[in-house]
């Protein structure tokens, strides 16, 4: 089965259009996105634009801060600090990467955690540590909610999550973690990726590089979670799992594009949407 992340994607988007427009009929106050983008780097160029669509067809305004040839780091922060002061403003979306030189943890821990609408922030990621999750990183919340849609069971299965990144790896490893599954983080220094693999029923993988899995990777009857985007030489977009010989083996596998990208642009408008209803007292 193929498990089609635009679908899901589009019923939380749905779910977030209902809930803005209540929460302007009963505030009068539109929720709204403060988005950051520094430099020329095409695919976050791609992302942002999907993701200002996304804020259109739900309802959520947008602010630009769009720096092509790019912004000093003293420069950013004094603009996220008229941000996280800014009443009218309920999230702020720093897309990553920033600069070269740039420190990314300094400049991420200046967003207010009430508006980090990425949930990467120490405190928020802290909060998902600690088992209380307030805003959880946009692509891994995704991932759960493509399994909970298709009544994935989590709970006693071997889940094998493939890279460590602060956006989805560890992240995941934590809510797989939550819902009582036996995880695995796999990462570069790991010895034989494909020993923990094939044992996994759940394997996620979140390299950024295609064909990291192939079929003999997959353990037969399980679930497939593929988070990469990768441009082919045919400029062609593929995954990081090798879909025709993996989709033979598992029982489910998201496909690429269609399967967790639309789901992070989904849960971006999600989060924006509850971090507004919880700065204007609504929750
Ligand atoms: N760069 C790659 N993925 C993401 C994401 O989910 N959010 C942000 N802000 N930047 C990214």
């Amino acid at each position: 089965m193929v498990l089609n992340g635009k679908l899901v994607a589009a019923k939380v988007q749905d779910e977030v259009r209902t809930g803005v427009a209540q929460l302007r009929a009963a505030t009068g106050v539109t929720p709204t996105l403060a988005v950051i983008l520094l430099g020329d780097f095409p695919p976050s160029q791609v992302y942002i634009r999907n993701k200002k669509v996304a804020c259109a067809e739900v309802g959520i305004a947008t602010q630009d801060h769009l720096f092509p040839s790019g912004l000093s780091e003293a420069d950013l922060l004094k603009l996220i600090q008229r941000l996280n002061d800014d009443p009218a403003i309920h999230g702020i979306l720093l897309q990553l990467p920033l600069l070269p030189g740039m420190d990314e943890d300094r400049v991420v821990e200046a967003i207010a955690p009430k508006k980090d609408v990425d949930g990467f922030h120490p405190e928020n990621l802290g909060r998902l540590l600690a088992g209380s999750p307030t805003v959880v990183p946009c692509t891994p919340a995704g991932v759960l909610e493509i399994l909970d849609h298709y009544g994935i069971e989590l709970k006693g299965q071997e889940a094998v999550v493939i890279g460590r990144s602060r956006i989805v790896g560890k992240p995941l490893a934590h809510l797989l973690l939550a819902r009582h599954a036996t995880v695995t983080l796999c990462h570069s220094r790991t010895q034989d990726i494909a020993f923990h693999t094939r044992r996994a029923d759940l394997l996620a993988v979140a390299v950024g590089r295609a064909s990291v899995v192939t079929g003999d990777m997959v353990k037969e009857g399980s679930v497939v979670i593929d988070v990469g985007i990768n441009r082919g030489a045919d400029g062609k977009l593929t995954g990081d799992v090798e879909f025709a010989g993996a989709s033979a083996r598992a029982r489910a596998i998201t496909p690429v594009p269609g399967g967790v990208g639309p789901m992070t642009v989904a849960m971006l408008m999600k989060n924006t949407y509850l971090a507004a209803r919880r700065q204007l007292g609504a929750t």
